[in-house]
Order: structure tokens, then C-alpha cells, then sequence
């Protein structure tokens, strides 16, 4: 390494869209921080800036370049100044879009795919040395192997991701992912478990493991056998110091029996799922290509919550399908009360370019507002009751960090649900048992009542 590389630089990244691209962005910071590159909070102090974009909506492409527009002005002034700053796009914006940034947005120096971050040392290099890089090869192999190497320590922390998985073969016919994120492929047990292991070290208390489509997961076990998901959840449940497992986000085809079994059996596997339906109507669903019914999803919900009472499920909607009529609507406004959802994400349907239901008749935008305004509702209203339904019991809280008023700390309740108590802050780091007494909109309200206790569950009401 000569003397101009080892000049310290200043890396910026902005992240949009799911918790892959989190995950992704924690990783491009290691792999920019072990070629000298230091993490930086604005755009304006860094040397290397980089959107690490997400596709999934409509304009996506387009906000990008905006977004893009506004950091060229820096980089015109730093040049002035004389310094030399470049601009990134990674991510699925990237990914579908790949060589047509570089013709549309001259700022642009570097843009690269999702399967591509470990080589960004090397690409970053070479923009460096005056040259414009595309690279949006389906690598993911080699990504997964590069995740396999000790990353450097990362900031303090207490909750984490843990990416086991990689893009998805359902072809939903709304979706871009499995364009952007390419086929499904899974992480070796072996992989997962030494990195789970070094979180734990890096005094991490709760991992959440990611996917696309997650349960989908089928990695080689040391067995030398696929392993699935549940499979998975037990042998990571072993790791000591691994109190919390979480994982996100499925699809209820792929919801099988050993993995409502660890819902039943491990107590470290926490009691919320995150299933999306996007539509309450067979006749929608059929027309999105989710290859489920109504009836089974509903099934699949009574069969995870025989096996752990109390589960907080969670969803995602898509109000506004091509052919979606007031009949369909109203099923899936019965779908959020048949299920009495713990939160709810909700979207509009926005044709993404290249998938099937683009091309299809489009519903006016009034109607699909005026649905989207009614399901939110609606989904509020069932967040309101299964809040109000907490009230009474004495739940697990991972305290993670300080909370907005002196004095308060925040943590995560086994549902997800942020928790505040007054209490004092050495409790940061730790899983301290509460009373929830009272319910926010978004967060509940309790006091400390103890530590944690392996012998006693991670729920209960009090008396
Ligand atoms: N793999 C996950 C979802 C990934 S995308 C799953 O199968 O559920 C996250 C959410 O974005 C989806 O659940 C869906 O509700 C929403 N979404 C995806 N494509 C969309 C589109 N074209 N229009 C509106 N919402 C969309
Ligand atoms: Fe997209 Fe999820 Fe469907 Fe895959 S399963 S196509 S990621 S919505
Ligand atoms: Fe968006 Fe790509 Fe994630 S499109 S939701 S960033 S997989």
C-alpha cells in the first residue's frame, strides 16, 4: 500500500428501504473501514458518498436522481475547494438501473449492485484513478463467503441483524426483489453460527435473523444436509449469550412445522411474527401470485398461536391491485380484524416496471387513497387493542439505549414494541422484567419489577 492510500478518507452512507440494505450498509462501512476509510454522519464531511437505494416503490429510480442532483452541488464546491469527492449508488436502484445512472447522472462515479460489496474497495479504487464503475454482477456466493471473514468490532450495541439469506424465487407479480436481489440462496449453518457467536462476543443480546424470504431458508447443515429454518432456529438458540432470536421476513408458504415447532418449544425465540398477506381477497391473491388462500393463511396464524399463545403478529398490505373491487377490499378489512394484527405496514399498489401486474388496469388514485386511508384505520385500531391488551403483564425488555426525557430508558418488549421506563441507565445492555401499566400510540409504559430469570417465561400475567 503506498502513502496516498493509506491517507485517511471519509465514507458517508445513506440508506433507504428494507433491513437488508441496513444490513448491507454496516457491512460496505467494514469493508470501506479495513481499506481506511472512516464512518461519517453527513454528507458534507465525507470523501465517498453512497445512497444504498431500494426499488420497491414508485419514482424510486427517479428520487434517487434528485437525491443525486442535490449532492452534486457538494461535490462541485468540494472540488473548488480542491477536493476530490465521490458519489456511489449501491443497492436495487442500482441493480435495475446499472449503466443507465452513469449515462443519466454524470456526478455519478460509481454504481454498484447488492452482490457486489466486498469488492467495493477495489471498484472504489478505480473510480479513484479517474474511471466510472458498473459492476452489478449476480455474485451472491462470493458476498456470502466475504460476510464469512471476521468483520472489524462495530459500534456498541445490543440488538442485531444476521442476514441468512439472500433474494427470492416467489414472483409475486407486484414484486421487483427477485429482479434486484436475484434467486434465493441460503448461508451455511456453519457461517451463521460463527457469526452469531461474534455478535454474542460483541456483547450483542438479540439477533434478527434477515431474508427476503427468510423462512425460505435452506442452508447446508453440518450434517451436510439442508437445513430449514426451524432447524436453524434451535442450534442458534444454543449459542451462549444469544438471549433473543428473531427473524424476518416470511411468507406463509414456506411457514412449516418445524418452524412453528420453535415457536412452541424455545423460549429465546421471541413470541411475534411478521407474515404479510397484502390481500384479504382469494381472487387478489391469486391475481398477485402469492400461491396462498385466505383460508390458509388464517390457519397457518391459529396454528402458530396454539403453539405460542399470546404471539404478536404483524403484516403488510397492498390496497389498490390491479382488479381489486369494493367486495375484495372488504375482505381484507376483515382479514385485519379476523387476525387482530399487533402493527401493519401498508402500501398503495405502484406498477414496478418489469413485473407482470404493471402491465394490467390500473385502479383510479382516489380509490386506492380513500382504501388505503380506511385500512390504516383499521390497522391502528388493532395495534390500539393489542397494546391495550399488554397492559397488566410482566414482560422481558432489552434495554437499548437512553430514552428523549432524563431519566427514561427504551427497550424492545418480546412483541417489538418499543417500551419506556423510568430507570436508571447501567440497565442499558441487560433484559430486565416489567410491569406495562400504560400504552402510548407507538410504545408502552412500565416500570422495572426485576431481572430477567431463566426459569420464568418471558411473559406472564401478574396477579
Ligand atoms: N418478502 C416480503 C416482502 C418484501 S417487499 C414478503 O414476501 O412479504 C415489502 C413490502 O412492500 C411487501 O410486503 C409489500 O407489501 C410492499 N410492496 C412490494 N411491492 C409493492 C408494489 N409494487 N406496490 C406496493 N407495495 C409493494
Ligand atoms: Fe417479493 Fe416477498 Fe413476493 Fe418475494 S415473496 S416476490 S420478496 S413480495
Ligand atoms: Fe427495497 Fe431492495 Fe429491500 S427493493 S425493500 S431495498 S430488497
Amino acid at each position: 500500500m503506498n502513502g496516498t492510500e493509506r491517507e485517511l478518507k471519509r465514507v458517508f452512507v445513506r440508506t433507504y428501504g428494507c433491513q437488508m440494505n441496513v444490513y448491507d450498509s454496516e457491512r460496505i462501512t467494514d469493508a470501506l473501514e479495513s481499506s481506511g476509510y472512516a464512518p461519517v454522519d453527513t454528507p458534507e464531511a465525507a470523501d465517498l458518498i453512497l445512497l444504498n437505494t431500494c426499488h420497491i416503490r414508485e419514482k424510486a429510480a427517479e428520487k434517487v436522481y434528485s437525491e443525486i442532483g442535490r449532492l452534486r452541488r457538494l461535490k462541485d464546491d468540494a472540488g473548488d475547494a480542491g477536493r476530490e469527492v465521490l458519489i456511489g449508488v449501491a443497492g436495487c436502484v442500482a441493480q435495475a438501473e446499472g449503466e443507465e445512472i452513469i449515462r443519466r447522472a454524470p456526478a455519478v462515479d460509481l454504481v454498484v449492485g447488492p452482490q457486489s460489496y466486498q469488492r467495493l474497495p477495489d471498484l472504489v479504487s478505480k473510480a479513484r484513478a479517474g474511471g466510472r464503475v458498473v459492476e452489478t454482477e449476480f455474485a451472491v456466493r462470493e458476498k456470502f463467503a466475504a460476510l464469512d471473514r471476521p468483520a472489524p468490532r462495530r459500534r456498541e450495541r445490543y440488538a442485531a441483524f444476521l442476514t441468512v439469506q439472500e433474494g427470492c424465487d416467489k414472483f409475486c407479480s407486484f414484486c421487483v426483489v427477485p429482479y434486484t436481489r436475484g434467486a434465493e440462496v441460503s448461508r451455511s449453518v456453519a457461517a451463521i453460527a460463527a457469526e452469531a457467536r461474534r455478535l454474542a462476543a460483541e456483547g450483542v443480546r438479540e439477533v434478527t435473523l434477515l431474508g427476503q424470504n427468510v423462512n425460505a431458508f435452506h442452508g447446508e447443515g453440518p450434517d451436510g444436509r439442508d437445513w430449514g429454518l426451524g432447524r436453524l432456529l434451535f442450534h442458534l438458540a444454543g449459542i451462549p449469550g444469544i438471549d433473543r432470536l428473531r427473524y424476518t421476513t416470511s411468507h406463509p408458504r414456506d411457514m412449516d412445522d418445524a418452524l412453528i415447532a420453535a415457536h412452541r418449544d424455545l423460549d429465546v425465540l421471541m413470541p411475534y411474527l411478521h407474515l404479510p398477506v397484502q390481500s384479504g381477497s382469494d381472487r387478489v391473491l391469486a391475481a398477485m401470485n402469492r400461491r396462498h388462500s385466505r383460508a390458509d393463511y388464517l390457519r397457518i396464524i391459529e396454528r402458530v398461536r396454539e403453539a405460542r399463545p399470546g404471539m404478536a403478529i404483524a403484516g403488510d398490505f397492498i390496497v389498490g391491485f390491479p382488479g381489486e373491487e369494493e367486495a375484495d377490499f372488504a375482505d381484507t378489512m376483515r382479514i385485519v380484524e379476523d387476525v387482530g394484527y399487533a402493527s401493519a405496514f401498508s402500501f398503495k399498489y405502484s406498477p414496478r416496471p418489469g413485473t407482470p401486474a404493471a402491465n394490467r388496469d390500473q385502479l383510479p388514485e382516489p380509490v386506492k387513497t380513500e382504501r388505503l386511508a380506511r385500512l390504516q384505520e383499521a390497522i391502528l385500531a388493532s395495534q390500539a387493542t393489542f397494546n391495550a391488551s399488554r397492559v397488566g403483564m410482566v414482560a422481558e425488555v432489552l434495554f437499548e439505549r437512553p430514552g428523549r426525557h432524563p431519566g427514561q430508558i427504551v427497550g424492545r418488549s418480546p412483541w417489538l414494541s418499543p417500551v419506556q421506563v423510568s430507570a436508571d441507565a447501567g440497565l442499558i445492555g441487560s433484559i430486565a422484567r416489567v410491569a406495562i401499566t400504560d400504552v402510548g400510540p407507538n410504545s408502552l409504559f412500565g416500570h422495572v419489577v426485576g431481572k430477567a430469570g431463566l426459569d420464568r417465561p418471558a411473559v406472564e400475567a401478574t396477579a
